[in-house]
C-alpha cells in the first residue's frame, strides 16, 4: 500500500488531496496545528488507514513525531509539503516589513519543508517516491505587498530544484495550484469576495496526474497540467 504524509491536511488543498488519496486506497500521514478540524477531516476520509499527528510543521518535536509515524507505517511514497504562512494580513511591502513576521513566513515556508524532507529523504529514495512542495505564482511575480511570502516561495522553488538535481532517484516537483478559495486566500485578501475562485479540489487533478504520470523533476502550475489533463 502507497503511503503519503501530507502536511496542513485538515482544510484547503491538502484536505482535498487526502480526499483523494485515501479514496484511492492510499495510507495516510496527515499533520496541522487545530485538532478538532483534522480530527473531523480525518472521520470524513473513506479509504485507507490515516493516522493524524497534531502540531505546527515549525517545531522540531512535531516533525521527529511525523518522521516516527513514517517508520511505523514502513515506507513513504509521496511527502507533500503543503502547509504554509501567508504572514500578516493585510500583507505589509518590504519597506515595512516586521522582520520578526518575516522570519516567521520563513521557518513555516521554506526551513519546516527542508527539515521535513531531510527526514524523509531515506524512506523517499527506498521506495523511489516523489516530493511534492506547494508554491505559488507569488514566487515568480513581483506583486506588490508580496514580498515576504513570495520570496519564501522563490526559496522553496530553488530548494525543489536543488534536491531534484541530488536526488536523481525520487522525483521532485515544484506545485503552483494557481488561485484557489481557502482561508489562506481570503487571508490574504481581506474583506474581498473570493467566491469567483476555483475551490480546491479542483486542483487535485492535476497531483494526481503528476503522480500518475511522473514527469521530470521540475516546477509545475495547475494550469499547464489541468490542460493536458483536458487534452486527452
Ligand atoms: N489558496 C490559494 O489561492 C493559493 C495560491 C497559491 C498557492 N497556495 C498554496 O497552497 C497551499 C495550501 O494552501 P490553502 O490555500 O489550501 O491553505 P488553507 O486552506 O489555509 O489550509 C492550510 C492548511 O495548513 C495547515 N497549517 C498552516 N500552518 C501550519 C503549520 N505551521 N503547521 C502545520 N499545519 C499548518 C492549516 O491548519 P492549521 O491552521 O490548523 O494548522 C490547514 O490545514 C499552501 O502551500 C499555499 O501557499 C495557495
Amino acid at each position: 500500500m502507497s503511503v503519503a504524509l501530507i502536511t496542513g491536511a485538515s482544510r484547503g488543498l491538502g484536505q482535498a488531496l487526502a480526499r483523494e488519496l485515501s479514496a484511492r486506497g492510499w495510507s495516510l500521514i496527515l499533520d496541522a496545528r487545530g485538532a478538532d478540524a483534522l480530527d473531523q477531516t480525518v472521520s470524513s476520509l473513506r479509504g485507507g488507514p490515516v493516522v493524524a499527528v497534531v502540531g505546527d510543521v515549525s517545531s522540531p518535536d512535531h516533525r521527529a513525531e511525523l518522521a516516527a509515524a513514517i517508520a511505523q507505517a514502513g515506507r513513504l511514497d509521496l511527502l507533500v509539503n503543503n502547509a504554509s504562512h501567508l504572514g500578516p494580513s493585510p500583507q505589509p511591502q518590504l519597506a515595512d516589513y516586521p522582520l520578526d513576521e518575516l522570519a516567521r513566513v520563513y521557518e513555516v515556508d521554506v526551513l519546516a519543508p527542508v527539515a521535513l524532507t531531510q527526514l524523509a529523504l531515506p524512506w523517499l529514495a527506498a521506495s523511489g517516491g516523489v516530493l511534492i512542495n506547494v508554491t505559488s505564482d507569488a514566487a515568480v511575480q513581483a506583486y506588490e505587498g508580496w514580498g515576504g511570502y513570495g520570496s519564501a516561495k522563490a526559496a522553496l522553488d530553488q530548494v525543489t530544484a536543488v534536491l531534484a538535481a541530488e536526488q536523481p532517484g525520487i522525483a521532485c516537483y515544484a506545485f503552483d495550484p494557481g488561485d484557489m478559495r481557502t482561508q489562506m486566500h481570503q487571508q490574504a485578501f481581506p474583506g474581498e469576495d473570493i467566491s469567483d475562485r476555483p475551490e480546491p479540489e479542483t486542483v487535485v487533478p492535476a497531483l494526481l496526474q503528476l503522480l500518475d504520470d511522473r514527469p521530470p523533476s521540475r516546477r509545475f502550475s495547475s494550469t499547464e497540467l489541468c490542460a493536458t489533463v483536458h487534452a486527452r
